[in-house]
């Protein structure tokens, strides 16, 4: 799949997963706007090490100001957008306990970033897809959604929310031929991964993997494929789709 000439916005894209899709886009010749509320300086590196042109720019996804200046800056240094990764959430820093104990305010900024932030995201860029004629959004949501992760319910209904609010979107904005689709990951062996299990990471790692059809554990670039296939042209009559890159743990 090659993205030349096209304009890719990928959002919480400072280290992990968001890091990883920059710079596969960026080896297939897309310009890559990365955002992230932490600094993106490493990941503009890593674009520019492929030989890609890049934009970091630190952006607040729950802030419609910060992310209608996110939408402005790619439009303005690259001519569009084409397609956004919905990438950014809170998950690394999370607490996660029975759903009794839970912060309310967790709760609370768990929905504002990984669900409200993807709304505000959609709506920045969609000026710059309807100009194009065309575009691909491509939702982060993850196997939480549908297995149901013990102990985590403001992740887990925060990320069935997306598979939601990716399917209405995809019913509005077909006739503008913006897609919407969501990948929905297993356990990845990334850095925000190892925060939230701590100690309990290899126990945890072993039982996702004896849940797998195919037990092999998850890395980043497994993730990859599913996510340069929404964003182009091969799925151009897809949308409103959840794949799931799971192993086979759950089957839509
Ligand atoms: N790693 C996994 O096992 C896994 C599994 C399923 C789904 N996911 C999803 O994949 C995505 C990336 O996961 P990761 O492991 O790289 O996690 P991560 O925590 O490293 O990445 C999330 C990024 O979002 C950023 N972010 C948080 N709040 C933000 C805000 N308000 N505005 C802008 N950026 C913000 C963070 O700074 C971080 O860089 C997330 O959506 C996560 O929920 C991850």
């Amino acid at each position: 799949m090659k993205f030349a000439g096209k304009v890719v916005v990928v959002t919480g894209a400072a280290r992990g997963l968001g890091q990883e899709y920059a710079r596969q886009f960026a080896r297939r010749g897309a310009s890559v706007v990365v955002s992230d509320v932490r600094d993106c300086a490493e990941t503009l590196g890593v674009i520019e090490s492929e030989g890609a042109r890049g934009l970091a720019i630190k952006t607040d996804v729950t802030d419609s100001q910060s992310t209608m200046e996110m939408a402005r800056a790619a439009a303005e240094q690259f001519g569009g957008i084409d397609v956004l990764i919905n990438n950014a959430a809170l998950y690394g820093s999370l607490k996660f306990a029975p759903f009794d104990q839970l912060d309310e305010s967790e709760w609370d900024a768990t929905m504002n970033v990984n669900v409200k932030g993807i709304w505000q995201c959609c709506k920045a860029v969609l000026p710059s897809m309807k100009d194009r004629g065309a575009g691909s959004i491509v939702n982060i949501s993850s196997l939480a959604a549908t297995y149901g992760m013990p102990n985590g319910l403001h992740y887990t209904a925060s990320k069935a929310a997306v598979i939601g609010l990716t399917r209405g979107l995809a019913r509005e904005l077909g006739r503008f031929k913006i897609r919407v689709n969501a990948v929905a990951p297993n356990v990845v062996n990334t850095e925000a991964t190892a925060e939230v299990f701590g100690d309990k990471r290899e126990r945890i790692l072993d039982v996702t993997l004896s849940q797998q059809s195919i037990r092999t554990p998850l890395e980043a670039g497994d993730i990859v494929g599913a996510v340069l296939y929404l964003s182009s042209d091969h799925s151009r009559l897809t949308t409103g789709q959840t794949i799931m890159v799971d192993g086979g743990t759950v089957f839509l």
